[in-house]
Protein backbone atom coordinates (compact mmCIF):
# COMPACT_ATOMS: atom_id res chain seq x y z
CA UNK A 1 0.00 0.00 0.00
CA UNK A 2 1.53 3.54 -0.92
CA UNK A 3 -0.19 6.63 -0.38
CA UNK A 4 0.09 9.82 -2.52
CA UNK A 5 -1.16 13.66 -2.53
CA UNK A 6 -3.26 14.70 -5.30
CA UNK A 7 -5.05 18.06 -6.26
CA UNK A 8 -7.49 19.59 -8.31
CA UNK A 9 -6.12 22.90 -9.40
CA UNK A 10 -8.20 25.86 -9.27
CA UNK A 11 -9.23 25.70 -13.00
CA UNK A 12 -10.36 21.75 -11.80
CA UNK A 13 -12.94 23.09 -9.44
CA UNK A 14 -13.76 25.92 -12.01
CA UNK A 15 -14.29 23.67 -14.83
CA UNK A 16 -16.89 21.53 -12.50
CA UNK A 17 -14.62 18.24 -12.90
CA UNK A 18 -13.75 17.44 -9.06
CA UNK A 19 -16.34 14.76 -9.11
CA UNK A 20 -15.34 13.19 -11.96
CA UNK A 21 -11.86 13.40 -11.71
CA UNK A 22 -12.57 11.48 -7.88
CA UNK A 23 -14.50 8.99 -9.85
CA UNK A 24 -11.68 8.00 -11.97
CA UNK A 25 -9.38 7.47 -8.78
CA UNK A 26 -12.34 5.61 -6.48
CA UNK A 27 -13.05 3.53 -10.29
CA UNK A 28 -9.27 2.27 -11.12
CA UNK A 29 -8.10 1.31 -6.69
CA UNK A 30 -7.19 4.81 -5.48
CA UNK A 31 -9.12 5.41 -2.38
CA UNK A 32 -9.37 8.91 -0.57
CA UNK A 33 -8.24 8.57 2.84
CA UNK A 34 -8.38 12.42 3.34
CA UNK A 35 -10.04 15.31 1.61
CA UNK A 36 -10.15 19.23 1.95
CA UNK A 37 -10.99 22.57 0.05
CA UNK A 38 -8.20 24.75 0.37
CA UNK A 39 -7.33 28.62 -0.78
CA UNK A 40 -3.67 28.73 -0.89
CA UNK A 41 -2.22 32.11 -0.39
CA UNK A 42 0.64 32.87 -2.73
CA UNK A 43 3.37 32.11 -0.04
CA UNK A 44 1.56 28.96 0.75
CA UNK A 45 1.70 27.95 -2.95
CA UNK A 46 5.33 28.83 -3.50
CA UNK A 47 6.10 26.77 0.03
CA UNK A 48 4.55 23.72 -2.05
CA UNK A 49 6.11 24.07 -5.16
CA UNK A 50 9.29 25.30 -3.51
CA UNK A 51 11.36 22.81 -5.56
CA UNK A 52 10.44 24.59 -9.00
CA UNK A 53 11.88 28.13 -6.99
CA UNK A 54 14.53 28.27 -9.89
CA UNK A 55 11.74 27.68 -13.44
CA UNK A 56 10.73 30.46 -15.38
CA UNK A 57 6.86 29.17 -14.58
CA UNK A 58 7.37 29.36 -11.00
CA UNK A 59 5.71 32.96 -10.69
CA UNK A 60 2.96 32.50 -12.56
CA UNK A 61 2.34 29.00 -11.52
CA UNK A 62 1.82 29.90 -8.03
CA UNK A 63 -0.09 32.97 -8.69
CA UNK A 64 -2.53 30.45 -10.48
CA UNK A 65 -2.39 27.94 -7.84
CA UNK A 66 -3.11 30.65 -5.12
CA UNK A 67 -6.12 32.28 -7.65
CA UNK A 68 -9.04 30.09 -5.95
CA UNK A 69 -9.94 26.50 -4.16
CA UNK A 70 -8.68 23.70 -4.62
CA UNK A 71 -9.30 20.36 -3.53
CA UNK A 72 -6.42 18.36 -1.87
CA UNK A 73 -7.01 14.80 -0.93
CA UNK A 74 -4.22 12.02 -0.22
CA UNK A 75 -5.30 8.76 -2.26
CA UNK A 76 -3.89 5.25 -1.33
CA UNK A 77 -3.39 2.04 -3.00
CA UNK A 78 -1.35 -0.65 -4.46
CA UNK A 79 1.08 1.86 -6.50
CA UNK A 80 -1.09 4.63 -5.73
CA UNK A 81 2.34 7.48 -6.60
CA UNK A 82 2.38 5.96 -10.09
CA UNK A 83 -1.16 4.99 -10.48
CA UNK A 84 -2.08 8.18 -10.02
CA UNK A 85 0.50 9.98 -12.90
CA UNK A 86 -0.70 7.41 -15.36
CA UNK A 87 -4.62 8.28 -14.63
CA UNK A 88 -3.17 11.96 -14.78
CA UNK A 89 -1.51 11.94 -17.89
CA UNK A 90 1.29 13.93 -19.01
CA UNK A 91 2.37 17.82 -17.70
CA UNK A 92 1.78 18.78 -20.96
CA UNK A 93 -1.98 18.09 -21.97
CA UNK A 94 -0.76 17.96 -25.77
CA UNK A 95 1.37 15.04 -24.73
CA UNK A 96 -0.74 13.70 -22.70
CA UNK A 97 -2.29 9.84 -23.53
CA UNK A 98 -6.21 9.30 -24.44
CA UNK A 99 -8.41 8.88 -21.67
CA UNK A 100 -6.40 10.99 -19.17
CA UNK A 101 -7.84 13.18 -16.53
CA UNK A 102 -5.42 16.36 -18.38
CA UNK A 103 -6.22 15.04 -22.26
CA UNK A 104 -9.94 15.20 -21.59
CA UNK A 105 -9.89 18.38 -19.63
CA UNK A 106 -7.27 20.38 -19.56
CA UNK A 107 -6.48 23.53 -22.33
CA UNK A 108 -3.02 24.77 -20.62
CA UNK A 109 0.74 23.24 -20.05
CA UNK A 110 0.02 25.28 -16.28
CA UNK A 111 -3.49 25.00 -16.00
CA UNK A 112 -3.56 20.59 -16.02
CA UNK A 113 -6.63 20.64 -13.89
CA UNK A 114 -4.58 18.05 -11.15
CA UNK A 115 -0.96 17.41 -9.72
CA UNK A 116 0.06 14.56 -8.45
CA UNK A 117 3.25 13.64 -6.16
CA UNK A 118 6.17 12.30 -8.33
CA UNK A 119 7.73 10.27 -6.26
CA UNK A 120 8.20 8.94 -2.74
CA UNK A 121 9.63 11.33 -0.88
CA UNK A 122 7.53 14.29 -2.54
CA UNK A 123 4.61 12.31 -1.30
CA UNK A 124 5.78 12.66 1.71
CA UNK A 125 6.98 16.06 1.78
CA UNK A 126 3.33 17.04 0.03
CA UNK A 127 1.35 15.11 2.36
CA UNK A 128 2.50 16.32 5.64
CA UNK A 129 2.50 20.19 3.82
CA UNK A 130 -1.25 19.84 3.98
CA UNK A 131 -2.91 17.34 6.66
CA UNK A 132 -1.99 15.66 9.88
CA UNK A 133 -1.80 12.39 11.28
CA UNK A 134 -5.63 12.88 12.93
CA UNK A 135 -6.75 13.72 9.81
CA UNK A 136 -6.39 10.77 7.47
CA UNK A 137 -8.34 7.95 7.76
CA UNK A 138 -6.30 5.19 6.44
P1 LIG B 1 2.36 19.89 -11.60
O1 LIG B 1 2.25 18.44 -11.84
O2 LIG B 1 1.51 20.49 -10.54
O3 LIG B 1 3.89 20.25 -11.31
C1 LIG B 1 4.42 21.52 -11.54
C2 LIG B 1 3.50 22.39 -12.33
O4 LIG B 1 4.12 23.45 -13.00
C3 LIG B 1 2.84 21.59 -13.45
O5 LIG B 1 1.96 20.65 -12.96
C4 LIG B 1 2.24 22.70 -14.28
O6 LIG B 1 1.07 23.22 -13.68
C5 LIG B 1 3.36 23.73 -14.17
N1 LIG B 1 4.29 23.61 -15.29
C6 LIG B 1 5.13 22.64 -15.57
N2 LIG B 1 5.84 22.89 -16.68
C7 LIG B 1 5.42 24.07 -17.10
C8 LIG B 1 5.77 24.89 -18.19
N3 LIG B 1 6.70 24.51 -19.06
N4 LIG B 1 5.14 26.05 -18.31
C9 LIG B 1 4.21 26.43 -17.40
N5 LIG B 1 3.84 25.69 -16.33
C10 LIG B 1 4.43 24.52 -16.19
Amino acid sequence: MERTLSIVKPDGVEKGVIGEVIKRFENNGLKVVAMKMVRMSKEQAKGFYYVHRERPFYDSLTDFMSSGPAVVMILEGENAIARNRELMGATDYREAAEGTIRRDFATDIERNIVHGSDGADTAAFEIAYFFNELEICG
